[in-house]
């Protein structure tokens, strides 16, 4: 079969891969890609493949299991549950399902509003009729309150925003590696204060944690947790703020019908977003346990596989005319969020943020609009990751 080569597809392709993830499932669902790093790989752009893709358990998330694997286990952040198949992973999700509840998620409300009117309000202050939507509203938001659910101090928000964003979407491998060690050694420290003084949060709560069997968290696993909630918890919900709104905009109809509409539209609303235009575009990297065939294509042990997550919520055999932005239609089965045993940890509080960021801007800016002076659209490189890096608008 035929490699498919991704480089030749650069800038185009970032600012737009759906036409290209259309005509790629138009001859088949699955298919050989090479990127930058990796010379031959499974994508997988039908929907039906995708969800069967994300759950099945000949298909690994342990990196040993790749051809490539350098024999290094790389630095603590690897020691997350993103990274580890079961039993590892049933452990690890059990100790942090236990701390992250739906009722400590739900006791965030109130705060989540608080923070959205207080960072709309300084966005809106008198006199201003433009900002970068990002960086007034959609980072800040989630990264404040990520940190106020681990109980993250003081933490230095640029300087964090710049490893996380290096680490989701890498500019070069050494970069990479030291915004990665940098990162680690950072939440070590963090670890260590809160297990000398510990305090109500997520990771206070993580540190102590303990099974009735005595099972608990080492350091190496703390860390990685750690680092896992932190960025996964802040670098999506950015851009499902930030590709919802310029959705909206682009869409005015859909816009007047929810501002007409707010309590009925806003959830189906957000979940329409979420389909439509994800923050997640690929899943993170799966590798063959063991030879598979997928979507007619043979696969033999040791290969990556990457589930375009993007291309199956745009598959028009699971969702008619999928290229309409429509808030009103049924969403049932997206894969925005994943599927399966890595299903998103965060969507609950995810899905809050979104609602409240979005309807609380709308009904705060009645004529909000992209700035025409605002330059073109930066968006984030690589696959993992879509959204933009600015989002200029005026009200
Ligand atoms: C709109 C925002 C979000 C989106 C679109 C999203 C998407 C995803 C996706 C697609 C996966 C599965 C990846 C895979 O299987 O390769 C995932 C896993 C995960 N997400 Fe989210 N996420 C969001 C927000 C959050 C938040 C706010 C948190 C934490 C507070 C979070 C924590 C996690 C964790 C811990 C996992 C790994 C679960 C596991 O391995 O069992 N996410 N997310």
């Amino acid at each position: 079969m035929a490699v498919v080569d991704l480089r030749e597809h650069t800038e185009e392709f970032t600012a737009d891969p759906y036409p290209f993830y259309a005509k790629l499932r138009e001859s088949g669902p699955a298919h050989l890609v090479r990127t930058a790093d990796v010379e031959e790989m499974l994508l997988i752009v039908g929907y039906e493949e995708a969800r069967a893709a994300l759950a099945d358990p000949r298909l690994s998330k342990n990196w040993r299991n790749f051809d490539l694997w350098s024999g290094e286990d790389g630095n603590a952040l690897n020691a997350n549950m993103l990274e580890a198949d079961p039993p590892h992973h049933t452990r690890l999700r059990k100790l942090v399902t236990r701390e992250f509840t739906a009722r400590r998620v739900e006791a965030m409300r109130p705060r989540v509003q608080q923070v959205a009117d207080e960072l709309l309000d300084s966005m809106t202050a008198k006199g201003r009729s433009s900002a970068d939507l990002i960086d007034a509203l959609a980072f800040p938001l989630p990264m404040t309150v990520i940190c106020e659910l681990l109980g993250v101090p003081d933490l230095d928000r640029d300087r964090f925003r710049a490893w996380s964003n290096e680490v989701v979407a890498p500019t070069s491998p050494e970069a990479t590696a030291t915004a990665a060690s940098e990162m680690s050694v950072f939440l070590a420290e963090l670890i260590e204060d809160k297990r000398s003084s510990p305090g109500e949060d997520l990771l206070s709560g993580l540190v102590k944690a303990r099974e009735e069997d005595g099972d608990r968290l080492t350091s190496d696993e703390l860390v990685g947790m750690a680092f896992l909630l932190l960025v996964a918890g802040h670098e999506t919900t950015v851009n499902l703020i930030s590709n919802g709104v310029r959705a909206l905009l682009a869409h005015p109809d859909q816009l007047a019908a929810l501002r007409a509409d707010f309590d009925g539209l806003i959830d189906g609303a957000v979940e329409e977003m979420l389909r439509y235009d994800g923050p997640v575009e690929t899943s993170t990297f799966r590798f063959t346990g063991e030879p598979v065939e997928i979507g007619g294509v043979s696969v033999p042990a040791g290969k990556a596989v990457l589930v375009a997550v993007g291309a199956g919520d745009r598959d028009p055999a699971r969702y008619p005319d999928p290229d309409r932005f429509d808030i009103r239609r049924p969403t049932q089965g997206h894969l925005a969020f994943g599927h399966g045993i890595h299903f998103c940890l965060g969507a609950p509080l995810a899905r809050m943020e979104g609602r409240i960021a979005i309807r609380s801007l709308l009904e705060r800016c009645p004529d909000l609009a992209p700035d025409p002076e605002g330059g073109p659209l930066e968006w984030l490189p690589g696959l993992l990751i879509r959204g933009v890096r600015e989002l200029p608008v005026r009200w």
